[in-house]
C-alpha cells in the first residue's frame, strides 16, 4: 500500500454535488485503502476569518469590497492549510478531500482588476492539490439538484453558463501555467455513477495493484442510504461487538490499547459512532427513548430515574462532523426549542469539543434572544469520550 499521502480537491458548480461526492469518497477511500481521510472544506468557517466570508456569502454583511473578499478567503484558505491539511497530510498514509479550493477564488474573486495571477499571487503559499476534480454537469441537472437542496441562494449561485465558462478557463489557465493536474468529471446520473468515474480518475495517482482493486471495491460498494448521517429504529448494542473485535486482535496490551481503540474508532461511520454514544449514555444508567419526530435534528428522549423514584427528562442530540457556520446556527435555533423541553442535554459532536460552547457563542446567545441556553445542563460528549469509554470495558 502507498504510504504516500494525498491531497485531492473537489471542485464544481453549486448543485452538482460535489459535497456528497466529497463525502462519499472520504468513506469509500477510508473503508478500501483504510488511509486516513481527512474530509474538509471551504470557505473554512473555523479558519481566520471564516464568520467574515460566511456573512459576505449569505449577504449578511453588503459593504465589502472584492478585494478584501479575495484576500480573506487566501487568509482562510491558509490558516486552513498550516493548521489543519498539512498538519494532515504530514501523518503517515493519510489523504485530505478537500470540498472546494483556490481554483473557486480564481472563479469566484478574479476580475479584470485581479486577472488569474494576481489571485494567485496571492494564495502563492497555499499547498498544490496532487490533483484536482472538476464536477461538471449540465445547467439543468444543476438547478434540479439545487431545488433539491431548498434553501436560499447564496450570493454566488446565479448565473451558471457564465460561471462553468469561467471554470474552464481557470482550470485551462491552472493547467497550462501553473502545471497542475486538473481532471474534469462528468457530474451527472446517478451518485454510484459518479462516484465510479472520480474512483476511476483518482485510482491513477495510485500504483496499479491499488488502482485495481479502487476499481473492483467501487463496483461492488453499496452506497448509503440517503440519510449516512441519521438513526432510525432500534438502537442496537455497537459496545458489545466493538469490544468482542477488539479483544480478539492478538497483540492488543495496556500499552497500546488506546491507540487500538482510537483506530478502531477512526474506523467506524458518523451513525456508528452516534449508536456508541447512545451505548454510553445507556451505560450511565440513562434510558434512552423514542426519536424526537418534530425535528430535523437527530434527536432521542432520554430519561434518568433518580433514586427516589423521580424521573427526569432530557434529550441526546448528535451533530455530524460538519462545522459549517450556518448549520451549526440553524442547528442552534433548534437546540434553544428542544432545551426548553428539557432537564438536561447530552450532545454528540465528535468535532473539536469546543466548537459549541466557544467558537460560536456570541451568534447563539443572540440567536436566543434574551434566553441563552448554554447552560451546563448541555454536555458536550465527543470522540475522546467514547475513546475513554471503550478503554475502561479493556483495560
Ligand atoms: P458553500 O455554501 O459553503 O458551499 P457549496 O456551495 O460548495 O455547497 O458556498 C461556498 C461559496 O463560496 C460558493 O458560492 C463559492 C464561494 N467561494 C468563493 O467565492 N471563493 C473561494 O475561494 C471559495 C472556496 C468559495
Amino acid at each position: 500500500m502507498s504510504k504516500k499521502s494525498l491531497f485531492i480537491a473537489i471542485e464544481g458548480l453549486d448543485g452538482t454535488g460535489k459535497s456528497t461526492i466529497a463525502k462519499l469518497l472520504s468513506y469509500f477511500i477510508q473503508n478500501t485503502l483504510e488511509k486516513n481521510v481527512k474530509l474538509t472544506f471551504e470557505p473554512h468557517d473555523p479558519s481566520c476569518g471564516g464568520l467574515f466570508i460566511r456573512q459576505i456569502l449569505e449577504k449578511k454583511i453588503r459593504n465589502f469590497s472584492n478585494e478584501t473578499l479575495m484576500t480573506a478567503f487566501a487568509a482562510n484558505r491558509l490558516d486552513h492549510c498550516n493548521r489543519e491539511i498539512n498538519t494532515w497530510l504530514s501523518k503517515e498514509n493519510s489523504m485530505v478531500i478537500c470540498d472546494r479550493y483556490y481554483l473557486s477564488s480564481l472563479v469566484y474573486q478574479s476580475s479584470e482588476k485581479h486577472p488569474f495571477e494576481a489571485v494567485m499571487k496571492i494564495n502563492e503559499h497555499a499547498t498544490k492539490p496532487d490533483v484536482t476534480l472538476f464536477m461538471n454537469a449540465s445547467n439543468e441537472v444543476c438547478y434540479q439538484r439545487m431545488d433539491i437542496r431548498n434553501k436560499p441562494k447564496e450570493l454566488f449561485e446565479e448565473g451558471l453558463t457564465e460561471t462553468r465558462e469561467k471554470y474552464l478557463n481557470a482550470i485551462q489557465y491552472l493547467q497550462e501555467v501553473k502545471n497542475e493536474k486538473i481532471q474534469i468529471v462528468d457530474a451527472s446520473g446517478s451518485i454510484k455513477e459518479v462516484l465510479e468515474r472520480v474512483v476511476n480518475v483518482i485510482s491513477d495517482e495510485f500504483s496499479d495493484h491499488i488502482k485495481a482493486q479502487l476499481t473492483s471495491a467501487v463496483k461492488e460498494y453499496e452506497i448509503p442510504s440517503s440519510n449516512i448521517f441519521s438513526l432510525d429504529g432500534e438502537i442496537p448494542d455497537l459496545r458489545t461487538s466493538v469490544i468482542e473485535k477488539i479483544t480478539t486482535n492478538k497483540g492488543l496490551t495496556t500499552d497500546n490499547v488506546n491507540e487500538i481503540v482510537k483506530t478502531e474508532l477512526d474506523t467506524l461511520t458518523f451513525t456508528d459512532k452516534g449508536v456508541l454514544f447512545l451505548n454510553y449514555l445507556e451505560n450511565l444508567g440513562y434510558n434512552i427513548g423514542e426519536k424526537c419526530s418534530w425535528t430535523s435534528l437527530d434527536s432521542y428522549n432520554i430519561e434518568y430515574t433518580l433514586p427516589g423514584g423521580l424521573t427526569q427528562k432530557g434529550k441526546a442530540l448528535l451533530i455530524n462532523e460538519n462545522q459549517r457556520y450556518d448549520v451549526i446556527l440553524g442547528t442552534a435555533s433548534q437546540l434553544a426549542e428542544l432545551e426548553k423541553m428539557s432537564d438536561f442535554m447530552f450532545i454528540f459532536n465528535p468535532g473539536p469539543s469546543d466548537l459549541i460552547t466557544k467558537f460560536y457563542e456570541r451568534d447563539i446567545i443572540e440567536s436566543t434572544k434574551d434566553q441563552s441556553f448554554l447552560f451546563p445542563n448541555i454536555q458536550q460528549i465527543t470522540e475522546q469520550n467514547l475513546q475513554e469509554f471503550l478503554v475502561k470495558e479493556l483495560v
